[in-house]
């Protein structure tokens, strides 16, 4: 009997006397045990934004998938949200800061070219649970633009399965502001928030597989902010071909050492996808989604004998670019292949099979993209409480269920991974309500919105009042040994 035969998160059948080692690993399963989001209450919507700009809201709409992008107020920054969503974390799963081992922020929206976004966190919830009371902690803040949330929940999972956390959980924040240039095409991707996540062996909500997790990276300039600068230098087009390469390479890594591992087995007809119930990927904005899914699928079926059914559907020929080593930039360059290219995407998107995958898989993970708009690290996993909170109203019986991760971040790197939903996945998935978790929010006109943009109306002068949430409440000291200290209160 193969030993992958039983135990489905690790392969080995508990039943078979192993040595200690072994089995203990065997029977370790770490995870997200739970998810805590803050989304500033302002918002620009979308009719407004398109009047403004001169530009159909049914490209908004439609194009981009976005209605409501979620701004922050002048009083919150990066830090104060990320802290926002770990109170919340923390508050609902009654967790003392001695429960708590590490605790990582992932951001590309940095404050501080040296000091921590997680320091200033522990310092605004020790306002909370104590000065000194996560003393004992570790953690640090990670960049690499939007992938950086993975690498840090990929981390810390590790810690716990190495088992150096002496029995404490970690907390993985993902906070970020998108901010474009106005009138720049990044400017409908923008958004703001932050998610919590709760990393603990035995998680409620989903267990990472072992040994499958996989990234690929190199060095681009297709998304970059320079230091001192507040929006980034952006190549659009040049970053939406390279994050769909990336994440599919990456994700034929995922596929070998998924196969190679036992992990998944497939027959010869059937492609990897077939055995990955959900989808999660990063999200800068809705659309991109449903194209990183039409991607991976053309990438996946085009060798499998359901391919000629497709191409029937599709009613053309897939094109294949002038250069056969595809490179990014032969790509780009090849015109004609691009226009083709075009033309059978946006076919094959319409197709029955296309569309019975990204409903069953997909569609609800892009909810929340569509009225809060793009936050960078947080998108994915937004996305993925998006996908659990949607599916479960649906009625989806989502036990047993694996989800694929495709995170990806510019400059570049792409992470693959996946996870199988738990059995008490529903104690928390019931709770979850996005519209209430958001609490009632304000729609400022396109006035307000380029004074918040160019940083015009000071800190103090909020458009918001702020009920048991963290405040920014002053920058800087009154002598220049002080400069850029950033003071956070919370307001009960
Ligand atoms: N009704 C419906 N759809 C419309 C429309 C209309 N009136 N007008 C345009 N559209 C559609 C376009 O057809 C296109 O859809 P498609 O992608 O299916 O072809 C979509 O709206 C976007 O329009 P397009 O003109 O192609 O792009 P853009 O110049 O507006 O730029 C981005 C889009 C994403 C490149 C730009 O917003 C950007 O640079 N964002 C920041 C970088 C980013 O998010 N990168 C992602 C990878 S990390």
């Amino acid at each position: 009997m193969m030993l992958s035969e039983h135990c489905p998160l690790f392969n080995l059948n508990p039943e078979i006397p192993l040595n200690g080692y072994t089995y203990s690993l065997c029977k370790m399963q770490v995870g997200i045990d739970d998810l805590a989001i803050y989304v500033p209450k302002l918002y620009v919507d979308y009719k407004d934004f398109a009047e403004a700009r001169g530009i159909a809201p049914q490209k908004l709409e439609h194009g981009i998938g976005i209605k409501k992008m979620a701004l922050a107020d002048t009083n919150q920054d990066p830090a104060c949200m990320a802290a926002n969503a770990c109170l919340k974390l923390m508050q609902r799963n009654h967790l003392h800061p001695k429960d708590i081992g590490r605790m990582y922020v992932a951001t590309e929206s940095a404050l501080d070219e040296s000091k921590a976004m997680n320091s200033f966190v522990i310092g605004m919830l020790e306002q909370v649970y104590g000065e000194g009371s996560f003393e004992h902690a570790g953690g640090i803040e990670c960049k690499f633009a939007c992938v950086s949330g993975s690498y840090a929940l990929y981390d810390n999972t590790n810690w716990i399965r190495a088992e150096e956390n002496n029995g404490k959980a970690a907390i993985v924040i993902v906070s970020d502001i998108a901010k474009y240039d106005i009138g720049s095409s990044g400017e409908y991707t923008q958004g703001a928030g932050a998610v919590a996540i709760l990393v603990k062996e035995n998680p409620r909500i989903l267990a990472f597989d072992k040994k499958v997790t996989s990234t690929i990276i190199k060095n681009e300039y297709d998304f970059y902010r320079p230091c001192g600068k507040e929006t980034p230098l952006v190549n659009g087009n040049y970053s939406n071909l390279l994050y769909l390469i990336q994440v599919r390479k990456a994700f034929d890594s995922y596929k070998e050492k998924a196969i190679r591992t036992g992990l998944i087995s497939i027959k010869d007809d059937e492609s990897i996808t077939d055995y990955i119930d959900l989808f999660s990927v990063h999200l800068p904005y809705r659309k991109m989604g449903e194209k990183a899914l039409a991607y991976l699928l053309r990438h996946e079926w085009r060798h499998l004998p359901r391919w000629s059914y497709v191409i029937k559907e599709v009613a053309m020929e897939e094109p294949l670019p002038k250069d056969p080593r595809g490179t990014i930039e032969s790509i780009l360059a090849d015109t004609e292949f691009m226009k083709a290219d075009e033309k059978f995407r946006r076919a094959f998107v319409q197709t029955s099979f296309y569309n019975e995958i990204f409903e069953k898989k997909m569609a609800s993970s892009l909810q929340a993209s569509t009225i809060i708009g793009n936050l960078y690290t947080a998108s994915m996993y937004m996305g993925f409480r998006s996908l659990l909170e949607f599916e479960y109203k649906k009625g989806t019986d989502l036990e047993a269920k694996r989800v694929g991760f495709g995170s990806y971040g510019s400059g570049s790197s792409a992470m693959v991974f996946s996870g199988v939903i738990q059995p008490q996945y529903k104690e928390i998935v019931k709770r979850m309500n996005l519209e209430v978790e958001i609490g009632p929010r304000k729609k400022v006109s396109m006035e307000e919105y380029g004074k918040l943009h160019e940083n015009g109306i000071s800190f103090n002068d909020s458009i918001l009042q702020t009920n048991k949430e963290f405040i920014l409440a002053k920058i800087g000291g009154t002598t220049a040994d002080k400069a850029g200290l950033r003071e956070y209160i919370y307001i009960n």
